[in-house]
């Protein structure tokens, strides 16, 4: 089969499952089925959701080669809608459940898909291309003050008002309908920049709004949490700052006996409903070195009480 994704930190995320013979798991974000498989090895059942046409028919064609045909369900769908899956499936509770966030190698490595501006492409970066908003659309006919809104909230770029001015310029003569060419705009606009490409901040930024990737996270995360059977737990990989805080955030939030002002007495009376395992898991170095995608990783892990 072709190369479709290396997962990360597959043998961590695995031994915090601690899969159960029988026991039925989440995958949010199937991909090329990495995580997904070593559950059903383990004994695991699986439903797994990603809205990425493409990773459903690899992941369905890669577990029947590897004989799991009756163990998994599929579903080409947001992971946000978990609780509407869950009940459609009829299953009320997971013995884990896991969320490897963004976007997969293949996604990066397809040139047609344009999210990279390491291959001249028509601007796209639609995890589920059946949805009508693409980065031509943002790039093109976002008015410039939510195009700075995103730059600075997504990409934490530091040079968004040069950039955006240049879009805008640039838009005006013909529309930008290209990755090499909108690189090419944000390259002129950047004076300097240390490690990585000049574009790399601003190309994240557009992918986030193109596929609302940051919205909806945390209360995903708590209806997973919610759903687990007492001991479960879920393992979140995330690969930048903003998806880390929400998460972050939740899992404090359901972790804490009180949610109280500290200088008050508690008059919320909140109960813990998980407990946080691990946080900010980082891969090895030996990972690191494999795998560069795996330098910017890092694992929360709770387990529902
Ligand atoms: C990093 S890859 C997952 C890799 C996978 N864990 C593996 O081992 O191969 C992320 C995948 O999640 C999908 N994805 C991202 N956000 C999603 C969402 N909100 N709902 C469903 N799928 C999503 C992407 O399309 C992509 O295929």
């Amino acid at each position: 089969m072709m190369f479709y994704h290396t997962s990360v930190m597959l043998e961590e995320v695995i031994s915090q499952l601690a899969v159960k013979r029988d026991g039925i798991y989440f995958d949010g974000t199937l991909g090329g089925g990495g995580h997904s498989l070593e559950i059903m090895k383990r004994g695991g059942r699986l439903v797994a959701t990603d809205l990425d046409g493409d990773a459903i028919q690899y992941a369905d064609a890669l577990f029947r080669t590897e004989g799991m045909d009756g163990k998994y369900t599929l579903v080409r769908d947001n992971f946000k809608n978990f609780v509407n899956i869950s009940d459609k499936l009829g299953i009320e509770k997971y013995d884990g459940a896991i969320l490897d966030l963004g976007v997969s190698s293949h996604q990066f490595d397809d040139g047609e898909r344009g999210f990279s501006y390491r291959f001249d492409a028509e601007l796209d970066m639609r995890m589920d291309r059946r949805q009508d908003l693409t980065a031509k659309e943002v790039v093109n006919n976002y008015p410039p003050s939510e195009l700075l809104r995103i730059l600075y909230e997504y990409g934490e770029e530091s040079f968004a008002k040069n950039i955006v001015a240049n879009i805008i310029k640039e838009r005006a003569n013909a529309p930008i309908e290209t990755t090499g060419r909108l690189a090419k705009i944000i390259s002129d606009s950047v004076p300097y920049r240390k490690g990585g490409h000049p574009a790399k901040k601003t190309f994240q930024a557009i992918r986030i709004e193109v596929n609302d990737e940051l919205n909806g996270l945390g209360n995903a995360v708590r209806d997973i949490l919610r759903r687990l059977a007492v001991g479960g737990r879920l393992c979140v990989i995330t690969f930048h700052s903003l998806e880390d805080k929400a998460v972050k955030s939740v899992m404090r939030e359901m972790a804490a006996d009180c949610i109280c002002d500290k200088s008050l007495p508690c008059v919320c009376g909140h109960k813990a409903e998980i407990k946080i395992i691990k946080t900010n898991v980082k891969a090895t170095k030996e990972e690191t070195e494999i795998n560069s995608r795996s330098k910017s990783a890092s694992l929360r892990v709770a387990e529902k009480l």
